[in-house]
This record gives C-alpha cells, sequence and structure tokens, in this order.
C-alpha cells in the first residue's frame, strides 16, 4: 500500500485523501505552500507527505520555508497573490497577525487553507482549517498522567511550544483541563522549549537544576516529541532515569519517542498524523472544480500511544516516512 495512503488510514482520513471532484482532480494546478520551517521531526514530515501527496496528484507546488518567522510567511502570501496561484497553503507559526494578508488573498480571489495550527480572527478569511483538536491532545495526555500516577503526590514541569502559537496555547490549556481538580498533581515549572529537540534539552536541564537534581520532578509534560527526546537526554545527564525517575509524557508520535519506549525512556505520547495534505488537497479539489465548501474545520484524530502499543513495531511502520 502507498505510504501515504498508510498515513490517511491510520488517521481516519481514507475518504478524504483521494477521493476527486472530476477526472482532472488538481492535475496542473499551481498552489503555494508556506511552511513553518524544520522545527521538529513532525514537521519534516508533513513537508515531505504534502510534497509527494502534490506530486502524485500532478499538482505543481510552490514551497516556501518561512525560517519560523511570520514576517517571512506574510511576504510568502503575498508573493503567492503576486503570482496568481489556484490556492494557498499554510501552516501558521502564531495565531494573530494574520488579518491583513489573508484578506489581500481573499480579495484576489485565492482560497487559502490553513494546515496543522489555527489562528484568530475571522472565519471567512480561509476556506478551511485541516488540524487536530489540539486542546483534547493536552486532555488525552493529562488524562493519560492522572491515571499513570494515581493518588501518588507529583510535580509535573512543562515544556510548552512555540509562545503564540495555538498547539501551545491549546495543548496547555488542554492538559490543565485533566489535572483540575487532583490535589496530587501540580504543574511547577512551565517554559517554552520552542518545539525543538534543542531547547527542550536545554529547558529540562534548568528545570533538573532548579529542583533539586531533578529529585522534585515527577514527571514532564512535552508539547511534542522532539522537546521530550532532549528532555530525556538532561534526565539521563543528570544521572535518573527518564520513563522511570521521571515520568515523559507528549504529543506527535514520531519514530524516535517509539524508540525512547523500546528502551523504557517514554511513557505515552499523542498521534498526530503528518497527513495534512491529503485531506486539504481533497477540500480544494471539490471547491476548485465543483464549487463545494469544505466543512470549516476539518479534524484529525488524536490517539494515545504507550509502552503497550507495540512501540518497535510503530518505529518500523513510521521510519523513513519523512520523519
Ligand atoms: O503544529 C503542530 C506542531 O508543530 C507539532 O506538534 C510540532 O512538532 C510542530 O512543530
Amino acid at each position: 500500500m502507498n505510504i501515504f495512503k498508510t498515513l490517511a488510514l491510520g488517521a481516519g482520513l481514507s475518504g478524504l485523501l483521494f477521493s476527486t471532484a472530476n477526472a482532472e482532480g488538481l492535475q496542473g494546478k499551481v498552489i503555494g505552500f508556506s511552511q513553518i520551517g524544520s522545527e521538529s521531526g513532525w514537521r519534516a514530515a508533513e513537508t515531505s507527505v504534502t510534497k509527494q501527496v502534490a506530486a502524485d496528484l500532478g499538482v505543481d507546488l510552490k514551497f516556501a520555508d518561512a525560517q519560523q518567522k511570520q514576517e517571512n510567511q506574510i511576504k510568502a502570501i503575498r508573493g503567492f497573490v503576486a503570482q496568481g496561484v489556484d490556492a494557498i497553503l499554510v501552516a501558521p507559526v502564531v495565531a494573530t497577525g494574520w488579518e491583513e494578508v489573508l484578506t489581500e488573498a481573499k480579495e484576489a480571489g485565492i482560497p487559502v487553507v490553513l494546515l496543522d495550527r489555527g489562528i484568530e480572527g475571522p472565519e471567512d478569511l480561509y476556506l478551511t482549517s485541516v488540524a487536530s483538536d489540539q486542546v483534547k491532545e493536552g486532555r488525552v495526555a493529562g488524562e493519560w498522567l492522572v491515571g499513570a500516577v494515581g493518588d501518588k503526590q507529583c510535580n509535573v514541569v512543562e515544556l510548552q511550544g512555540t509562545v503564540g502559537s495555538s498547539p501551545a496555547i491549546n495543548r496547555k490549556q488542554g492538559f490543565e483541563e485533566a489535572l483540575s481538580g487532583k490535589a496530587n498533581l501540580t504543574i511547577t515549572r512551565s517554559q517554552t522549549g520552542d518545539f525543538t529537540r534543542s531547547k527542550g534539552k536545554e529547558v529540562m536541564e534548568g528545570f533538573i537544576k532548579a529542583e533539586d537534581g531533578g529529585k522534585n520532578i515527577c514527571a514532564v509534560y512535552a508539547h511534542n516529541d522532539d522537546m521530550a527526546v532532549g528532555a530525556i537526554q538532561a534526565i539521563k545527564d543528570a544521572g535518573l532515569r527518564p520513563g522511570t525517575d521521571i515520568l515523559v509524557v507528549s504529543i506527535d508520535a514520531v519514530p524516535d519517542i517509539f524508540a525512547a519506549m523500546v528502551s523504557g525512556e517514554a511513557n505515552a505520547t499523542v498521534e498526530l498524523t503528518p497527513n495534512m495534505a491529503g485531506p486539504a488537497f481533497a477540500a480544494l479539489d471539490a471547491y476548485l472544480n465543483a464549487g463545494t465548501l469544505p466543512e470549516k474545520f476539518i479534524i484529525t484524530e488524536s490517539k494515545l500511544f504507550t509502552p503497550a502499543d507495540d512501540p518497535q513495531g510503530e518505529y518500523d511502520r513510521r521510519k523513513g516516512l519523512g520523519y
């Protein structure tokens, strides 16, 4: 089976991936893609999947890497508008500040699809948003921790994603919701690790230093797996056992977190499919070829994985998919 079909089926999106509104589908359409950058393994996989699905569909994809900067994304979108592309995909690095540029796209009659992150602003500025329910992701991670810890006193440290991004805001909210009313679980420290492995490690080192060499930390919650992998290294460097002395729970389900589970160093992750492009292209096909308006929010699944879920098999299934 084609690897992208595998990803779509895994995320419950099979009906959305390869349906076409007419025989040509998106063949020959020019579509701009403003990507955030390459801060994480998940982001790299989303980029590969998008390029591959575009190639499979005969889309002429214009790819722009914003190097984590909103100003670069705004420039890229303006460039796509000036070129007169058929549609624009954008993964918005932060949630605010999009109104002006998306109004320009709207006035030019170019449909915009948001990928994997949301924005604050009028919903008529985009055709649809393909993303997970990020509050739910945080809640699923938090509920796992509540169950794992039971009645034990547990001080939790949190590695947040990029400041002002929708996953950082929403994953924090969902996790706090799951912990609310649980007097034995307290978030004692919370800081951004910017969704990167190196920053996750650095911030975790600071947490360990400030918390008696890590003795006062029972769990780390990271808004993505890359920061969790960085934190695992910091825990090991401090002479502690990740996964045992300090529980590790995070989001994304990238191959490296399954490798860490195999070694007993990670405890839980919530899957985020990197295949946002399949549903996005299907929505654009239906809209551009038949005028069909898609659902405003296309929500991908958020499945919990633990060491009980064949981590070696999950690693093998994912490696080589662009992570
Ligand atoms: O917006 C999705 C998040 O962005 C992923 O969880 C993270 O890895 C990425 O950087």
